[in-house]
């Protein structure tokens, strides 16, 4: 199943919530409509409202509230975005230039916190307090984990577990909380929500292994961000781990400078010390390995054509290559 064929299966749902997203991005504040609709429309994959269809619809859940919640989930991604992009000084997103480069960081951080508190405002009118308690809780670790990243920067010492740590916080939370919100939705037992739950988390964390593989390995057009803005901001994401590991003791020294200067001057020997090293295999496999895992938490669903999808999602966050 390719992701258009996985997108088939809900794309009346995700009409009714792109036309949602529109209507709710809306402010008498003209500056937050030129910037939230530049940014909401310049072609994001909305995989993780896609996720809170996918679930819900495997539950069986009827009612309409999923579409609000797809709406909710994708305005905090949108969020995060903008202000990850300020901290990282990214150029590029989506295949243009980012609402930073345009309008300034102080308009992308005052405008994420509009979406931020729109989502909120959205979640208040579903009702759900469960609901609303995994929401509040997944965006504050979404914050921890960008906040951790942040003391990582230019430590050549980051561990694979403190790396692991702050992928699974800032990235794979807000997948496992759109998978579990799907069940909680379709009012399963337990054992099916902690399932999605897992499935979630794993298939995020997959996907920001594969991020970061694609951050040395993917070229600025396929992805529409600029290459190498981890190496940049001196981020020791796994494969300059995996370099600083395993590498000859020059590879180590060009990797341990670069990660503490930051910058793009020593990106060819970094390159060079990555490929010497099978550092984008080994991350590949870590990504694979985590995919695998969020597959394995499907077994607890009943068969259908949603869940058929999941396990093509899993599928896609390890092979994709945007
Ligand atoms: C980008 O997420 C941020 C990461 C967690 C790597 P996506 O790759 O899902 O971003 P869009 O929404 O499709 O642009
Ligand atoms: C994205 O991390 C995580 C969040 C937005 C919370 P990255 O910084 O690795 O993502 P890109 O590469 O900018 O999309
Ligand atoms: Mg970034
Ligand atoms: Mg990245």
């Amino acid at each position: 199943m390719s992701l258009d064929e996985i997108r088939d299966l809900t794309a009346s749902d995700m009409e009714a919530v792109n036309r949602l997203i529109q209507e709710r991005l809306r402010s008498d504040v003209l500056l937050i409509n030129q910037l939230g609709l530049y940014i909401i429309n310049s072609g994001g994959k909305r995989l993780r409202p896609l996720l809170v269809l996918l679930a819900a619809n495997a539950c069986g859940y009827r009612g309409t509230h999923h579409i609000n919640l797809a709406a909710i989930v994708e305005f905090i991604h949108t969020a995060t975005l903008l202000h990850d992009d300020v901290v990282d000084a990214s150029e590029l997103r989506r295949g243009r230039d980012t609402a930073n480069a345009i309008w300034g960081n102080e308009a992308s951080v005052l405008v994420g916190d509009f979406l931020y508190s729109r989502a909120f405002e959205m979640m208040v009118e579903v009702g759900s307090m469960p609901i609303m308690e995994v929401m509040a809780h997944t965006t504050n670790t979404i914050a921890e984990g960008e906040v951790m990243q942040l003391l990582n920067c230019n430590d050549p010492d980051t561990t694979e577990g403190r790396y692991m740590e702050v992928i699974r916080s800032k990235t794979a939370k807000l997948f496992e909380a759109a998978a579990r919100i799907g069940a909680m939705l379709g009012g399963q037992p337990p054992a099916v929500e902690t399932a999605l739950s897992h499935y979630g988390m794993h298939l995020g964390t997959a996907f920001q292994l594969v991020d970061d593989v694609l951050d040395y390995s993917a070229d600025a057009e396929a992805i529409g961000k600029n290459i190498g803005d981890d190496l940049a901001e001196g981020k020791p994401t796994l494969p300059l781990i995996h370099v600083l590991r395993t590498g000859s003791e020059a590879e180590k020294a060009v990797v341990r400078e670069a990660i503490e200067k930051g910058g793009r001057d020593l990106i060819e020997p970094v390159q060079a010390a990555i490929e010497s090293t099978g550092a984008i295999a080994y991350t590949a496999q870590s990504a694979r390995t985590a995919a695998n895992q969020a597959m394995e938490a499907l077994t607890q669903l009943p068969a259908s054509p949603y869940r058929d999808a999941l396990y093509a999602l899993a599928d896609f966050s390890v092979s994709r290559s945007y």
